[in-house]
C-alpha cells in the first residue's frame, strides 16, 4: 500500500470509495458536497497496487490547529490498516508544519448506529481523546462528537 498526496482534483478518485460506504455516507447531497471539498482541497489517497482505496483531507482552521474533514477506506479494505496509513502521512505532514492539534467530529454515542460505533473505535485507536459533544451543529437527529488528538 501506498499513500500520495494530491492537490487537487480528486474527485473522481473518491466518489466510488464514498459510495461503497453508504451505510456511513448515506446522503446524497451531503456525499456531493464531500466529493467537490476533495476535489479543491488537497488530498492524501491511499492506493493497493494502482487502486485507490482511501482518502482523507484537511480543513485547516489554523495555522496550528487542524481538523479532519472527511475520512473513508473502501468498504471491502476496512481494518487493515489503510484508516491508520492514511493518517500516519498526515500527523507526519501536519506535525513538519509546526500543526499541534488534530481534531475530528463525528457521530455521538447517543445516536444507534453500529457503523458509527465502529468509527469510534477506529479514532480511539488512534489515540483522539473526546473534547465535547454538539448536540445541533449537524441536525438534532444527528449529534456531533468532537475528538481531538496533540500532535
Ligand atoms: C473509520 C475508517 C476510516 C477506519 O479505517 P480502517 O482502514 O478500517 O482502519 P484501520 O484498519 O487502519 O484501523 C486502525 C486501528 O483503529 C482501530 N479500529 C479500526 N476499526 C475498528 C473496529 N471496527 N473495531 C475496533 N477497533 C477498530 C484499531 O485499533 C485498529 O488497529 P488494529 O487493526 O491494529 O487493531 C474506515 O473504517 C471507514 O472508512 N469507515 C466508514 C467511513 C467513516 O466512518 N468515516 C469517518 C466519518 S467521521
Amino acid at each position: 500500500m501506498r499513500v500520495d498526496y494530491i492537490e487537487s482534483g480528486s474527485a473522481d478518485i473518491c466518489r466510488p470509495i464514498l459510495q461503497s460506504v453508504h451505510r456511513w455516507f448515506g446522503i446524497e447531497s451531503i456525499n456531493e458536497a464531500y466529493i467537490q471539498y476533495v476535489d479543491e482541497h488537497p488530498t492524501f489517497i491511499a492506493y493497493e497496487d494502482d487502486m485507490p482505496i482511501g482518502f482523507l483531507s484537511l480543513k485547516r482552521h489554523y495555522a496550528q490547529a487542524v481538523e479532519i474533514w472527511v475520512i473513508a477506506v473502501h468498504v471491502d479494505y476496512h481494518r487493515r490498516g489503510v484508516g491508520r496509513a492514511l493518517l500516519d502521512s498526515t500527523e507526519a505532514m501536519l506535525r513538519e508544519e509546526g500543526v499541534k492539534f488534530l481534531q475530528v467530529k463525528t457521530l455521538n454515542d447517543t445516536h444507534p448506529s453500529p457503523e458509527f460505533a465502529l468509527t469510534r473505535e477506529f479514532y480511539k485507536g488512534m489515540e483522539f481523546v473526546p473534547l465535547e459533544v454538539f448536540p445541533t451543529i449537524w441536525s438534532e437527529d444527528h449529534p456531533a462528537l468532537q475528538l481531538i488528538k496533540a500532535l
